[in-house]
């Protein structure tokens, strides 16, 4: 069986919403000390809906390929349905991604949050500080990697 889906493949190999957005409503960024990878998303915000959001992704294929899906699910939904986006269902939506790989796409449903977060802090719109779990990175890719 090959080790990435189709879906992975052509996510990686095209892309969807890579760029910028230059009067961005959020954004958010993240990274994994351990290998590098960095993930910048962008979202427009209007009337709580997405109304456009682009990603920069310095990473690995699978970060690449749940950015891609990760900005494909949200776009059009609203905040409240963006908030609820997860890795796992990032991954599903891929047919799956390799189990020392999963820490990939925690990056898409970090990076997303990190931009409502900053969407909502800019706005003065009162959050739950609970919804916003600083997840360790280093730590996950630890439990995945082992430690080197
Ligand atoms: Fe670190 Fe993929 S995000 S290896």
């Amino acid at each position: 069986m090959a080790l990435y889906s189709e879906k992975v493949m052509d996510h990686f190999m095209h892309p969807r919403n890579v760029g910028s957005i230059e009067d961005a409503s959020g954004i958010g960024e993240v990274g994994n000390a351990k290998c590098g990878d960095i993930m910048k998303i962008y979202l427009k915000i209007v009337d709580d809906i997405i109304w456009d959001v682009k990603f920069e992704t310095f990473g690995c294929g699978s970060a690449i390929a749940s950015s891609s899906m990760a900005t494909e699910m949200i776009l059009g939904k609203s905040i409240h349905e963006a908030m609820a986006l997860t890795n796992k269902a990032v991954a599903e939506a891929l047919d799956g991604l390799p189990a020392h790989k999963m820490h990939c796409s925690v990056l898409a449903e970090e990076a997303i949050k990190n931009a409502l977060k900053d969407y909502f802090d800019k706005n003065n719109i009162p959050y739950d500080p609970a919804d916003f779990p600083e997840l360790d990175h280093d730590e996950l890719h630890d439990a995945v990697h082992g430690e080197d």
